[in-house]
């Protein structure tokens, strides 16, 4: 069905005008978000797919395809607590759902269980963010959004989905390299694949008074200055056993890229020099994407 689906609005695959990769990428996420429904929402009804080609009103001028699949099953949160009873709200469940090789269906540390791997959003989320689409995914009492046109490139929702719904668009006109991106995408969740900590360097209770603090709000999903503050300024630090603070006051949510930027070498240094990071004021769902970069950043 998924290739239909793709034929219809991309046209068909062995047309010479038709943009391969643009239809594999809605094929692909048209069967993994419906094996999401069947394996994981418990809705007896199903789902509802929703697929088109706008080229029209505002889309004139940058024509994309869109993919809907909603269900209005037990959602995200319910479903990842399974395995990850830390999973305390729909923020949280909703970030953690893009992590690779994370799953309601085994358990943390293995790479897999029999008919899962973790991978179907993480891939649906790196095919919108490497081809400059969108996707937002709503569940429960929470909703995010991936788009590359906000100021922060993502945003949380203040609205929900009694169930699960995924949205997704891309350009009609995306590079056309499937095997490319495909690659790309599976090099990321390799090196993105989370770990079960032995030791946390990174801590969420209060610093030693003598500490430095950073404000991070001030050029939160900046990863050029995230980059220059690891390098620069918390490193150093680090090196010399002095404690900082990466203060999260005001930050609603951030990308997968600005932790990794602002953290996977800092990580690294805490592992190596025995020194913690302090993390003040992080809401569980920032908490939640700063925990991913400890748990693949150790040992690398
Ligand atoms: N429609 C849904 N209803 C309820 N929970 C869902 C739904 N879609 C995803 N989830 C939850 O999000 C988790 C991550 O989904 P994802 O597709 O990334 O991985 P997976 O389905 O576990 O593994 P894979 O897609 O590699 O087979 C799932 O394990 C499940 O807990
Ligand atoms: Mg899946």
């Amino acid at each position: 069905m998924s290739h239909q689906i793709a034929t219809l609005i991309a046209g068909d695959l062995g047309a010479p005008t038709t943009n391969k990769t643009a239809f594999l990428t809605i094929d692909y996420v048209i069967i993994e978000l419906l094996r999401n429904v069947l394996q994981h929402s418990d809705d007896s009804l199903g789902a509802i797919v929703g697929a088109q080609l706008n080229d029209k009103g505002s889309h004139s001028d940058h024509p994309v395809f869109q993919v809907a699949v909603a269900d209005r099953g037990s959602g995200i949160r319910a479903t990842l607590s399974r395995t990850h009873p830390e999973v305390v709200d729909d923020d949280v469940a909703l970030e953690q759902a893009l992590w690779p090789y994370h799953s309601g269906a085994f358990a943390p540390g293995k790479a897999g269980g029999l008919e899962n791997a973790g991978l179907g959003l993480f891939y649906i989320s790196e095919m919108a963010k490497e081809l400059g689409g969108r996707l937002l995914v709503a569940s429960g009492d929470s909703a995010l959004l991936v788009d590359p046109r906000l100021q922060h490139r993502i945003e949380r929702l203040k609205v929900g989905f009694p169930g699960t719904l995924v949205a997704f668009e891309i350009p009609t006109d995306v590079p056309d390299d499937f095997d490319a991106l495909f690659n790309k995408i599976s090099e990321t969740a390799r090196a993105r694949s989370p770990r079960k900590l032995t030791k946390e360097w990174l801590r969420f209770e209060a610093p030693p008074s003598h500490s430095q603090r950073f404000m991070i709000n001030a050029f939160v999903e900046n990863n050029e200055e995230a980059l220059r503050l690891a390098q620069d300024r918390v490193i150093p630090r680090l090196m010399k056993k002095e404690p900082v603070v990466l203060d999260f006051l005001n930050v609603r949510v951030i990308t997968q890229s600005f932790a990794h930027a602002l953290l996977f070498e800092p990580v690294r240094y805490a592992w190596a020099s025995q020194t913690p990071i302090f993390i003040s004021n992080a809401q569980p769902v920032v908490a939640s994407a700063l925990r991913h970069v400890e748990m693949y950043a150790q040992d690398r």
